[in-house]
C-alpha cells in the first residue's frame, strides 16, 4: 500500500512527540487511517543539535522551502511555531495542495480566516486540535459533537503553563520565577513565555474557541486580557484562608447577538471543579442550550499529550485522503458573521 508521505515542521517538543508516535503506534494509525504514515523530510533551525530523539541526517532541512515545496510530501505537520514566516509557509502549502496540521494557535487565532479561505479554494484540509488544551480534544467537539446546539458560554483554565505556576505556588508555597523556570525545562512554556504569564497565549486559545463555539468571526482584538505575573504568593494564601484558588480563567459568553471574552486570574471557590484543576492540566466547561452543562478536562501541554492531538488530526487527513474527501475542522463563514463586543 502505498503510504501518505508527511513533511514535518519543528522538531522541539512537539515535533519529537509526534515522529514518537507516528513510529511508535504506526500498525494503528494505518488501521484508521487506511495507509501506512511516513514522514519523509523534517525542518529544523539548527541540523546540528543535540536531539533526545534518533533521526536519519538526511531527514532533517534547515531550509524550509525543502519541505514545503517536495512535490512528494502530501501533509505537512507544523509544530515549530512562529507567525509571519509559517504564515507564509501554510499559504505555500496549501497553493501546492498540500493539506495541513498544525498546533499553532497563534497563527490560528490571528490568520485562520485567510488560510481557511486558501484552504477551500485549493479543496484541502486544515486541522488544527493541538493548538488549544493540548491533550483534550475540544475543537473537534466543539465542531462535531455540539453542532446541533447553540452554546452560550465557554469558560476554563486552558494554559498548563500558568496553571502548574500558580498550583506550585498554591500547594507547595513555591516561588513564581522558580516554577516558570520548571515549567520551560518541561517543555510546556512558549518559546518567549511571557505570551503565557501574561495571558495572551490563552487569549488566543479563547479566540479560537469563541470562533468554533459561537459560529462568529472573533478577533484576538476582542479579548481583554490580564495574565499572572502580578499575583503573589500573600494572594493565593489569602485566597486560600477565604476558601478559593487563584486561576487563569478564560471566559466566553454569548447572549442573543453579544458576546464577551476575557482572560484574567480569578479566585475560584475550592468547592468548584476548576479549583482542583492542577499542574499542566487543563479544563473546558461548555455550556449549550439543549445539552446544559459539559465539561472536558485532560494535560493541556507537554510533548506527549500534545502530539496525541496532532496525530489524531494526521490520521483524519490521512482518512479523508483515501475516502476522497475534505473535513476542514474550521469555522468557514458562509456568510459575514460578527458578533457584537464589548469594544462596540
Ligand atoms: P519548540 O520545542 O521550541 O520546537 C520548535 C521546533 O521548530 C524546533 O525543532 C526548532 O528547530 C524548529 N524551528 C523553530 N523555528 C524555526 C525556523 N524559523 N526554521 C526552522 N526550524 C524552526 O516548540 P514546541 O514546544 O514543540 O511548540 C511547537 C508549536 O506547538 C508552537 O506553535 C506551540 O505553541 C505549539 N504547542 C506547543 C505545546 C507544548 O506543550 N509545547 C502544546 C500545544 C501547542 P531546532 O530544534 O533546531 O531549534
Ligand atoms: N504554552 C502552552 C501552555 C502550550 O502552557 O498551555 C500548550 O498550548
Amino acid at each position: 500500500m502505498k503510504p501518505v508521505k508527511v513533511g514535518l515542521l519543528g522538531l522541539g517538543t512537539v515535533g519529537t512527540g509526534v515522529v514518537r508516535i507516528v513510529e511508535g503506534h504506526q500498525h494503528d494509525l494505518m488501521s484508521q487511517s487506511g495507509s501506512p504514515i511516513e514522514i519523509v523530510k523534517i525542518l529544523v533551525q539548527d541540523k546540528n543539535k543535540a536531539r533526545n530523539i534518533s533521526v536519519s541526517s538526511d531527514m532533517l532541512t534547515e531550509n524550509p522551502w525543502d519541505v514545503i515545496e517536495n512535490p512528494e510530501i502530501d501533509v505537512i505537520v507544523e509544530v515549530m511555531g512562529g507567525i509571519e514566516l509559517t504564515k507564509q509557509l501554510m499559504l505555500g502549502a496549501l497553493e501546492r495542495g498540500k493539506h495541513i496540521v498544525t498546533a499553532n494557535k497563534d497563527l490560528m487565532a490571528l490568520h485562520s480566516p485567510e488560510i481557511l479561505a486558501k484552504a477551500a479554494e485549493k479543496g484541502c484540509d486544515v486541522f488544527y486540535e493541538a493548538s488549544v488544551a493540548g491533550g483534550i480534544p475540544i475543537i473537534r467537539t466543539l465542531i462535531e459533537g455540539f453542532s446541533s446546539d447553540r452554546i452560550t458560554k465557554i469558560m476554563g483554565i486552558v494554559n498548563g503553563t500558568t496553571n502548574y505556576i500558580l498550583a506550585k505556588m498554591s500547594k507547595e508555597g513555591a516561588a513564581y520565577a522558580d516554577v516558570l523556570k520548571e515549567a520551560q525545562e518541561l517543555g510546556y512554556a512558549e518559546a518567549d513565555p511571557t505570551s503565557d504569564v501574561e495571558g495572551l497565549d490563552a487569549a488566543r486559545k479563547m479566540t479560537i474557541l469563541g470562533t468554533l463555539g459561537f459560529h462568529a468571526n472573533v478577533a484576538l482584538a476582542d479579548v481583554e486580557v490580564k495574565g499572572i505575573s502580578g499575583v503573589t504568593k500573600e494572594d493565593i494564601a489569602y485566597g486560600k484562608r477565604l476558601g478559593y484558588e487563584v486561576k487563569l480563567l478564560g471566559i466566553a459568553e454569548r447572549q442573543d447577538e453579544h458576546i464577551s471574552i476575557s482572560v484574567q486570574p480569578t479566585m475560584v471557590k475550592t468547592s468548584h471543579p476548576l479549583a482542583s484543576v492542577n499542574g499542566v492540566f487543563n479544563a473546558v466547561y461548555v455550556h449549550g442550550e439543549a445539552v446544559g452543562e459539559t465539561m472536558f478536562y485532560g494535560p493541556g501541554a507537554g510533548e506527549m499529550p500534545t502530539a496525541t492531538s496532532v496525530v489524531a488530526d494526521l490520521v483524519a487527513v490521512v482518512r479523508n485522503l483515501n475516502l476522497g474527501v475534505n473535513g476542514r475542522r474550521g469555522f468557514i463563514p458562509y456568510k459575514e458573521k460578527k458578533l457584537k463586543t464589548d469594544e462596540q
